[in-house]
């Protein structure tokens, strides 16, 4: 939830801690703060309520000097957003500094343990409890940080991940994890610390993924060195990264989310590249082939996932039934982890993840994984936790997604999802060859099919947008593969407008929304030609008796539904399974123009967080 940044070598450390903070903003951007140690050896730590841009402001005048640093980007869980609970946190004596991502569960008793030893406190956070349990330990223990920092680890419960710096110990910096992530850089002479790669690349591509409980001690002039709890060295891999600057940065769109909306024709493309194969009329997936008789033998799918990636696994779980005809259940990763599940060997769980680090459906994934069960995994962050922790699955490869509110990441998940039912389905025997072929050439098509809808309905639904930008309510309706779609666009307009919206399976209206229903309740009803449009057309009839505007995504040339509804946005015509990835495009687009219409801020919406690493 929060990012954390390090660094330690022969540059000033400040721009490189401003520019990561930056780049891990999406993470949490409610207060923001640096530790440096000075050219004189002062520990200074600089840190306020906000944005990196309000910390950029408030330390421009003061001591930035120093060749070593920690940075904190914050989204609040402990105590309230204000420059007091921001990061870094010092222990009493003024030596450590402490910047945290996570949350120490047992916080309260720590701390009522530390204040009885007559250790005061400055902040409400969890955080200041660690690194006064460290300094206490340290000094009562007469250890060196290291031994402190590791005995602290052995009492905390929780999620962290940590970086300690001393002020007594300039060219050092001690990082830990448990739970969150951390990705230590390697340049010349030079080290780096990350939530993620994204504020590393610049400097270097060789990086280290900490696992859980490893300790990573990184001194100048020497390699970096990872211990676990009780000392013992650990051999870490090396890794490339493979992202690039222009990867993360905005290429001259004004917001994060409306370059990752345009994206999605290009993403979906690397998505299937090496998978849908149309010469040879195939679709293979490595994941199955490797494990093909495990998932063959499957007699149950389970699907979890939070948010976004949850609506995807609600599609998924119609192309798994349809295709493969072996039931499939879509769950919450949070309400799975605490609710005892019954799994068996054969159920095969599939965790959705666009981040790979969402703390439920981490914690669910390692569940189904004591009961039994083999675990599928669908990220997009390559290296992340969720990966790491499933036996096997596919990337969906679309970039990195940094606008909060989802948008490539969704159409990703859901074309490996379909890649995957098509895939087992053909090991299964449960998809004839003719529907197969036309399904992998649909599928295949969509890119194309997408990019042409981004050009046509751009400017359209710039205009909708703006008729609408003043309701206060507003009801999304699909059925069928569409009414998932109906739930991610009611979440997209929530996420970054904050207006009301909610999606709902269009028969269902009849059982409560309807009530709602009047002149200023505009109504977004996904139309399209499939087997339930009449129904659907019954809907709107209701919706219009009732004079709300409706606003209709149809076929191309549907002058039915053009007659009746207040706007219409046409889309390309394709297989019905595969109309969400088309039909989701316009309702991204509406959320996004009516949070600018509002002047909201739509790649950091207020609350929000997008990799959420806390419970
Ligand atoms: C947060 C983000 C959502 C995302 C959800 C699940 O709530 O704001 O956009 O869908 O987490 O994240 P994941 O990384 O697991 O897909």
């Amino acid at each position: 939830m929060c990012g954390i940044v390090g660094y330690l070598g022969k540059r000033k450390a400040y721009p490189v801690l401003i520019n990561g903070l930056k780049r891990l903003e999406y993470r949490g951007y409610d207060s923001a703060g640096v530790a440096m140690i000075n050219d004189q050896g002062q520990l200074n730590v600089y840190k306020t309520k906000g944005k990196v841009s309000d910390l950029e402001a408030y330390a421009s005048d003061k001591d930035l000097t120093g060749t070593v640093g920690i940075a904190h980007t914050r989204w609040a869980t402990h105590g309230e957003p204000n420059s007091v609970n921001a990061h870094p946190h010092f222990s009493a004596s003024g030596n450590l500094a402490i910047i945290h991502n996570g949350i120490i569960e047992n916080y309260a008793v720590l701390k009522k343990q530390l204040m009885e030893k007559g250790v005061e406190f400055k902040s409400n956070t969890d955080t200041e409890v660690l690194i006064q349990l460290i300094e206490y330990i340290q000094t009562s223990k007469h250890t060196d940080l290291l031994t402190a920092v590791r005995m602290a680890l052995h009492t905390v419960i929780g999620a962290y991940a940590i970086a300690v710096l001393d002020r007594n110990n300039p060219d050092q910096i001690i990082a830990a994890r448990k739970s969150s992530p951390l990705v230590v850089g390697i340049g010349e002479d030079e080290f780096f610390l990350g939530s993620d790669a994204s504020p590393i690349i610049e400097y270097t591509k060789k990086v280290i993924y900490l696992d859980d409980k490893d300790i990573a001690i990184i001194r100048r002039g020497e390699d970096v060195k990872i211990v676990d709890f009780y000392n013992e060295e650990l051999k870490h891999d090396v890794t490339e990264v493979a992202l690039d600057l222009a990867q993360i940065e905005k290429g001259g769109y004004p917001h994060f989310m409306l370059k990752e909306i345009n994206e999605q024709p290009d993403c979906l493309m690397d998505c299937m590249s090496g998978r849908v194969n149309v010469d040879v009329n195939n679709v293979v997936l490595s994941a199955v082939i490797d494990h093909r008789q495990r998932l063959v033998d499957a007699r149950r799918f389970i699907i979890v996932a939070c948010g976004t990636s949850w609506h995807a696994g609600l599609i998924g779980k119609q192309l798994i039934e349809d295709i493969c005809h072996v039931p499939c259940e879509v769950e919450y990763a949070s309400e799975f982890r605490y609710r005892n599940p019954v799994i068996n060997s054969t159920d095969v769980v599939i965790a959705i993840s666009q981040s790979g680090e969402t703390a439920d459906t981490l914690a669910a994934v390692e569940l189904a994984k004591q009961k039994g069960a083999f675990i599928y995994g669908i990220c997009n962050a390559i290296g992340s936790s969720i990966p790491r922790a499933t036996h096997t699955g596919s990337y969906i490869h679309v970039g990195p997604e940094i606008g909060v509110a989802s948008t490539k990441a969704f159409t990703g998940q859901v074309t490996v999802l379909t890649m995957l039912a098509l895939a087992l389905g053909k090991e299964r025997g449960t998809i004839d060859q003719q529907k197969y072929v036309n399904l992998l050439h649909e599928l295949h098509d969509i890119p194309e099919k997408m990019k042409t809808l981004l050009q046509q309905c751009t400017d359209n639904i710039h205009e909708i947008a703006k008729i609408f930008t003043y309701a206060r309510n507003f009801l999304y309706l699909g059925r069928g593969y569409n009414y998932p779609v109906a739930l991610e666009g009611a979440l997209k307009l929530k996420e970054i407008s904050y207006i009301h919206a909610e999606g709902y399976p269009a028969a269902e209206m009849k059982h409560g929304p309807i009530a709602l229903i009047d002149e200023e309740m505009p109504v977004v009803v996904v139309a399209t030609k499939n087997v339930l449009y009449e129904k659907v057309l019954s809907n709107i009839q209701e919706i219009k008796a009732r004079h709300a505007r409706v606003i209709a995504l149809v076929n191309e040339g549907d002058e039915t539904i053009k007659r009746m509804a207040d706007a219409v946005i046409e889309l390309p015509q394709t297989q019905e399974c595969l109309e969400p990835l088309l039909a989701t495009i316009p309702l991204q687009l509406m959320a996004y123009f009516i949070a600018v219409c509002k002047g909201k801020d739509v790649d950091q919406p207020r609350n929000l967080a997008k990799s959420v690493t806390v419970e």
